[in-house]
């Protein structure tokens, strides 16, 4: 995993408003002045005043209003948004603008639009419809973007630079021309020679033996299952063009404005997968996330797994939630209005994980536009709002909480590893079973954790391991042979592994490891398994410990008398099987789990391994799973974050600490927490 480059974070103007000189958390959104009316503007920043919003993202989606045609240029509307901004004490974090090119360009230049697998152009209409190969795309972004970056170059309100938006939201997998070109070229980057692609594809199979850079194609629409590995390194491409794309701006950034941070959106959050963060976050001077919540029973672990999977991509540093939700979004079937407290609930659990800067989508919600129903801060009923109340009373407890600002992460007993590769390979087509979520069974440990009221850190795969005193390895489908020596020293020096189903199943090349699975980690694990024995759709097992599993099973041998089988298959076609094990392992242990548990049953499964490891939870036991803790750190304190995932109030009487906002406890010590409630507690630093 590579660390966020120079780590620097923003730079704030001296006449930024909030408290604390030095310290202070950002808030504020994504602005879209070019929306509204000249008057509208100065009601604008008399609200974000009295909300406390001291940063906007500005300009993410004005490339047709600031260049009109190919060489005017309008900069008057957006100076004088800069000069208003400035002069209410709020920083501007500007974007480069490229991120939906005009009518204009595409209609002069189609040959920038993306096409489909099936050949489909991909036209305008919406946004972001371009190739991130295409040089043509690119000549005329990196013009805009240096046009802007000029100007503002010594703009006081300028605090960092927002490069285009949410690269690959829409446009991560182009099947163009331009695409196969790049492709080739990557080809040749990574295997030198085509004997060696023919070798990495394993292309005997089928008849698709190379003998030219030049035959190789896109895994385009084709007439039964592509190439596993073609696919597997299309994905691998395609993060890594859009990877390009983002240091092609930075570049032009760089050289207009040395002093200024640089940052673009990730999306950590649920299934967006096209883009490998945890590779990107070098890219940066500090990593900005945005997350939408899902509603469903796990919506509040999926943020918190995805405030913290952010996190550790930042080295444990703060990071900047860019954008989320004050209420409904417009973009799932159903889009449900937060409830009340669930505003300031989500926002300070990303705080919790590591953000020092809470962000919404935006600062007033569109009167047109396909987003006209998503919320804002300052909604369509306008500031006598609940919204806007809710947001003004965040503004003011993320005033209170400015002394953690610039603390890190504290990091936890237990990981669970995190790996891109993983997650495009193990739900490839042509396997086992289409059922396989690669980021659910990792999510089900990460709920199964905060059930047992045991911090976990998910961490991308290459962090550093030898802190920590349990690993969990869900699904880790690729293991290479120097992963897999990794997590045998990992063990012999201690630590406690545990792996699920379906994990070093293959290596870096997507090939099947022979001999029986898990490859790799079959002599640590202390077994041998011949076949996948999947479960159809509605299909149970019961094992011996009263515990059910779904989705998967393993015809396992135990294959060393060391091993302790924890729970056996007591149905099903491998009834009397082992199906959880453990085996001590030089001063630690590995175990297995070889069917899908699904958070509840993990939980079980997690008390007895997290017991057998000697991690215990940091709450006191009356409040494990009733709160989740998260714990930010400095030099001289802790900053304990309680959030309470119940739908009563928790009274957190017996925990330790003096609130840092008076408001959390009127009556002093913790308080007590309401539904949807959230609090900090300082703490000397232990
Ligand atoms: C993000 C995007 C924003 C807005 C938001 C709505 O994907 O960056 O511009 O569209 O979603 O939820």
């Amino acid at each position: 995993m590579a660390a966020a480059r120079s780590h620097r974070w923003l730079r704030w103007p001296e006449n930024t408003a909030g408290r604390g000189s030095g310290r202070k958390l950002a808030y504020g959104a994504d602005y879209n002045p070019e929306q509204w009316p000249r008057e509208v503007w100065d009601e604008d920043v008399r609200l974000m005043r009295e909300a406390g919003v001291n940063i906007v993202s500005l300009g993410v989606f004005s490339w047709a209003r600031i260049q009109p045609g190919p060489d005017e240029w309008d900069f008057a509307w957006l100076d004088e948004v800069m000069d208003l901004l400035h002069a209410n004490g709020i920083a501007v974090d500007l974007a480069t603008a490229t991120a939906s090119p005009p009518p204009w360009l595409t209609t002069l230049h189609p040959e920038i639009l993306p096409v489909t697998a099936a050949g489909e152009t991909v036209w305008p209409g919406a946004r972001q419809h371009w190739r991130p190969t295409s040089p043509v795309f690119r000549t005329h972004a990196l013009r805009l973007a240096e046009t802007v970056a000029r100007r503002y170059a010594d703009h006081p309100a300028l605090t960092a630079w927002h490069i285009s938006n949410e690269l690959g939201c829409h446009n991560v997998y182009d099947y163009s021309g331009d695409a196969a070109a790049a492709f080739r070229i990557w080809l040749r980057e990574r295997y030198g020679t085509v004997e060696r692609l023919n070798t990495a594809w394993g292309t005997a199979f089928w008849s698709q033996h190379y003998t030219g850079f030049d035959q190789v194609l896109p895994p385009r629409l084709a007439a039964s299952h592509p190439n596993p590995t073609q696919q597997l390194d299309f994905k691998r491409f395609s993060s890594d063009a859009l990877k390009e794309y983002l240091r092609a701006e930075r570049a032009v950034l760089e050289s207009a404005t040395p002093d200024v941070p640089i940052t673009t959106n990730f999306m950590v959050m649920g299934e967006t997968r096209g883009m490998n963060y945890a590779d990107w976050a070098a890219e940066v001077d500090f990593v900005s996330n945005d997350h939408y919540v899902r509603p469903g029973a796990q919506a509040l672990d999926e943020l918190s797994f995805s405030a913290n999977l952010t996190g550790n991509i930042a080295g444990g540093r703060p990071w900047f939630l860019m954008e989320h939700s004050t209420s409904a979004v417009n973009w799932q079937p159903v889009n449900r209005a937060k409830a009340p407290g669930e505003l300031a609930r989500d926002s300070l659990l990303h705080v919790a994980h590591g953000a020092d800067a809470v962000c919404f989508f935006q600062w007033r919600q569109s009167a047109a536009g396909a987003e006209k129903y998503h919320s804002a801060m300052v909604p369509h009923a306008g500031p006598e709002s609940a919204v806007f109340r809710a947001v003004a009373d965040l503004g003011r407890r993320l005033e209170e909480l400015a002394p953690l600002a610039g603390s890190h992460r504290k990091p936890a007993p237990v990981a669970i590893l995190f790996d891109w590769e993983s997650w495009w390979a193990s739900e490839q087509d042509s396997h086992p079973s289409s059922l396989l979520r690669y980021r659910q069974e990792a999510l089900d440990w990460y709920s199964a954790m905060l059930a047992r009221g045991v911090r976990a850190d998910v961490v991308p795969l290459g962090t550093p391991l030898e802190h920590y005193r349990m690993v969990v390895a869900p699904i880790l489908h690729m293991v290479g042979e120097d992963r897999a020596k990794e997590l045998v020293r990992y063990t012999e020096s201690g630590g406690h592994l545990v792996a699920t189903y379906f994990s070093a199943v293959v290596d870096e090349n997507d090939h099947a490891w022979l001999g029986g699975y898990p490859g790799p980690l079959r002599d640590l694990l202390g077994l041998r398994i011949e076949e996948f024995v999947p479960l159809l759709p509605d299909e149970e097992v019961r094992l011996d410990d009263g515990s059910a599993g779904t989705l998967w099973s393993d015809d396992i041998t135990v294959t060393d008398p060391q091993v302790e089988v924890l729970a056996s298959y007591a149905d099903g076609p491998r009834a009397g099987q082992a199906a959880i094990t453990r085996r001590s392992a030089g001063a630690g242990s590995a175990a297995y789990v070889s069917t899908r548990l699904g958070a509840q049953g993990l939980t079980g499964v997690a008390a007895r391994l997290l017991a057998k490891a000697g991690v215990a939870g940091e709450l006191p036991p009356r409040l494990r799973g009733s709160v989740e803790l998260a714990v930010r750190a400095d030099a001289a304190s802790e900053y304990w974050f309680v959030v309470n995932r119940t739908a009563e109030p928790v009274d957190l009487a017996d925990l330790g600490g003096e609130p840092i906002d008076p408001a959390d406890a009127p009556e002093g010590g913790a308080g007590v927490l309401p539904p949807r409630g959230a609090a900090v507690l300082r703490r000397p630093t232990a």
